[in-house]
């Protein structure tokens, strides 16, 4: 019989997120003396969050390794052959699912990530360390995958301050930046899966997406934590016919009503 643990530990986390395991008891890391509270919370999340316990059963470096996997496994993005970019790579699970999904290393398969911090090899990925914000370490990445991708991923996430405005304003920049390079060197039909917390200011580059993509929804997989604001958004078959025009994106955004619809429409599911 399953008995209720002893002490004043907690059973949820500040979200009301449950932290009993299989057996109904709520795993405690062992040394919690001398943490913060918001350090012992995190701990006792990590301890208890399946999907932690499923990528590292399945040797991937990150827990976010999984929010690829589920995402592909949904959309079919990922084919073998493709040449693929990562930004804000680090540590490196979703460079090890597009390594396996693509075949890097058979063929013609390319793919380059780039991170602000160091990301552990792996074979025959091209990694740099620099912020993707600079011009000149975009160019690095840029010829290293031979100047066109089938795909563009963005997992980038600014330092949080715990300003949520200030965040989001921070990971929109971002996500900005990075549709722009995607919009430089994206093939006919490519596609774009960038973080997005959702807040508001993300709209005038999602009204930039729906111009130059067929599809632009939002996606949130089962291991992206149901409480956090983050969500993905995926941008599928690139034609660039709208052009790089935030001015008149921001009047398109102003005009707009919740979007809808499977083409060129903004379908969050
Ligand atoms: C959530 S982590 C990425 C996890 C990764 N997808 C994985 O599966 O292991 C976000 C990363 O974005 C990186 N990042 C944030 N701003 C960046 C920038 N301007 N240039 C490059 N990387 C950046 C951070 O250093 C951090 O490692």
């Amino acid at each position: 019989m399953n008995r209720k643990p002893k002490g004043r530990s907690p059973t949820r986390g500040s979200s009301g997120r449950s932290y009993r395991n299989d057996t109904g008891l709520t795993r405690q890391p062992k040394k919690m003396r001398g943490r913060k509270p918001s350090s012992q919370r995190w701990l006792t999340r990590q301890l208890n969050d399946p999907f932690v316990a499923e990528a590292k059963s399945k040797g991937f470096r990150s827990r976010a390794a999984l929010k690829l996997a589920q995402i592909d496994d949904r959309h079919k993005l990922l084919r073998p052959g493709m040449s693929i970019v990562d930004l804000g790579c680090a540590p490196g699970g979703w460079l090890q699912v597009v390594a396996d999904r693509c075949r890097i290393g058979i063929g013609d398969a390319k793919l380059v990530g780039i991170d602000l911090l160091e990301t552990d090899i792996l074979a025959d990925v091209e990694i740099f360390v620099g912020d993707m914000t600079n011009p000149v370490m975009l160019d690095k990445v840029r010829n290293a995958v031979g100047g066109t991708a089938h795909g563009v991923l963005s997992d980038m996430a600014a330092d949080t301050t715990g300003h949520r405005p200030t965040d989001h304003l921070r990971t929109t920049a971002l996500l900005e930046a990075a549709l722009h390079f995607a919009m430089e060197v994206l093939v006919d039909d490519g596609f774009f899966l960038s973080k997005c917390f959702r807040g508001g200011a993300e709209q005038s580059v999602l009204s930039i997406m729906q111009r130059n993509f067929t599809t632009v929804r939002h996606v949130k997989p089962a291991a992206s934590r149901k409480e956090s604001v983050e969500s993905y958004v995926l941008a599928t078959g690139f034609h660039g016919q709208g052009g790089w025009d935030v001015d008149s994106a921001d009047e398109d955004a102003d005009d707009q009503q919740s979007p809808t619809g499977e083409n060129g429409g903004y379908s969050p599911i």
